[in-house]
């Protein structure tokens, strides 16, 4: 199976019983997907087609960026973590203006309002609600911070605020400050938001291209759109593994192994959209990111000789021959004939193969993705497939993949303690 920017094998997994059954029911999935992106009740699925709100985005990202020494991006979950996988796609040493700022950590806050130039710095917040106390405590102490090293009256210059288009306490700050604003659709959940504006205006403002993120995504969503059989449909053939493995009581945990530290946060944005999409009801199965060969040093131990019930997928990318080279006579004098004129992509390409292999031949299933360049249309793709999967995960499991009532419950207790403790 294979879109233009990757390719899927599923024959390190092929003796998962119920898997011929998982994918005939895949298929009610897909309709249900292709009728819901047609009828739009599913906005996510029109959002790769979209233009008109990048032109805005990207003039409001120009503004943002003149005379502009840092741009803090405040926001949670679904609200940073898009831009945050986004951004490991910005080589190492490039100069980086722009600082994701999620834990709310007293300590790293108070640093960072000190180590920033507050008269050129600017402020993203990030909401779909516009009501989460993380992302307006950071807005709040920004505003204030600038405020008093005598910016108030340029409040409107340094803001820049992306939520639904409807009241809330980050619309009212908006309007107070008179700040621009960008809507959230607020037809698309928080996690599932990182091809709109959520993650698109961090994007623009590192300088990636964020219309070939969206065709990334767009080729992903072909094969569902080209009413292709579930069997062919690599999100659907995805699901449909979990789901067999789910009904043989032989999932717990899915691992997403990443083979590229373009795809480092990748991870963590694809373990909050299966967590929080899938855990509900007493299903579900904890996501587990692992990244390349420092992992195989760290959880593979476990993932070989503890419990079984998980799904691997490992995902490598075009690294074979590429980076520098040992050093051949060195390497031989030391008896490192294995290393001799071979590169680091040699060595992570081969590793990556031996893990599968390994993990194979001890019994654990794993799916094989092979993503030859990361860049925007690749990550855009790999975005809109594991989105897809996800989705017609919950279907299959009989949950609904667009909730979190266990997310909103915590939010509503932080607020009453935090009130209580005054
Ligand atoms: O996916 C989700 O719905 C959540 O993780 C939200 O993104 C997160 O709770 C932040 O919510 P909001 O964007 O409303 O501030």
């Amino acid at each position: 199976m294979s879109t233009e920017s990757f390719s899927v094998s599923l024959s390190l997994a092929s003796k998962v019983a119920g898997y011929d059954a998982a994918i005939s029911q895949a298929e009610a999935a897909l309709a249900w997907l292709r009728e819901s992106r047609d009828n739009g009740s599913i906005e996510i699925l029109r959002i790769p087609e979209r233009r008109d709100d990048l032109e805005k985005a990207q003039a409001v990202a120009h503004r943002l960026q003149q005379n502009t020494s840092a741009i803090a991006v405040f926001g949670i979950g679904g609200s940073s973590l898009g831009g945050q996988a986004l951004a490991d796609l910005i080589p190492f040493g490039a100069p980086r203006k722009l600082h994701f700022f999620d834990n709310i950590d007293p300590f790293t806050f108070e640093q960072a309002l000190k180590h920033f130039d507050l008269k050129t710095t600017r402020f993203v917040s990030i909401s779909k609600s516009g009501g989460t106390a993380e992302t307006l405590i950071q807005t709040l102490i920004a505003a204030d911070a600038l405020e008093k090293a005598g910016g108030g009256k340029y409040l409107k210059d340094h803001f820049v605020v992306v939520t639904e288009p409807k009241p809330s306490a980050l619309k009212k700050f908006a309007e107070d400050i008179g700040c621009a604003t960008l809507d959230h659709p607020p037809g698309v959940g928080g996690r599932y938001s990182v091809l709109t504006v959520v993650g698109l205006l961090p994007a623009l403002l590192m300088g990636l291209d964020a219309g070939a993120i969206r065709a990334g995504a767009a080729e992903a969503l072909r094969p569902l759109l080209d009413g292709k059989s579930a069997a062919d449909v690599p999100a659907a053939a995805g699901a449909a593994l979990h789901h067999a493995l789910a009904q043989q009581k032989q999932l717990n945990e899915t691992v997403l192994w990443l083979y590229a530290d373009e795809l480092k946060t990748f991870g963590p944005w694809w373990r909050q959209l299966w967590a929080e999409s899938l855990g509900k009801d007493g299903k579900g199965s904890t996501p587990v990111a692992a990244l390349g060969p420092v992992d195989q040093h760290s959880q593979l131990q476990l993932f070989l000789g503890g419990p079984g019930a998980k799904l691997y997928t490992i995902v490598t990318t075009g690294m074979k021959g590429k980076g520098p080279a040992a050093p051949a006579a060195r390497a031989q004098a030391l008896g490192l004939d294995y290393l001799a004129g071979r590169s680091i992509g040699d060595l992570a390409a081969a590793e990556a193969r031996a893990t599968a292999e390994t993990l194979a031949k001890h019994g654990r299933p794993v799916r094989q993705m092979h993503v030859e360049q990361v860049n925007e249309r690749s990550i855009g793709a790999l975005m809109m497939h594991f989105m897809l999967e996800t989705m017609i995960m919950g279907r299959l499991m009989g949950v609904d993949p667009f909730d979190q009532p266990a997310v909103e419950e915590g939010k509503v207790l932080a607020r009453k303690y935090l009130a209580e403790s005054k």
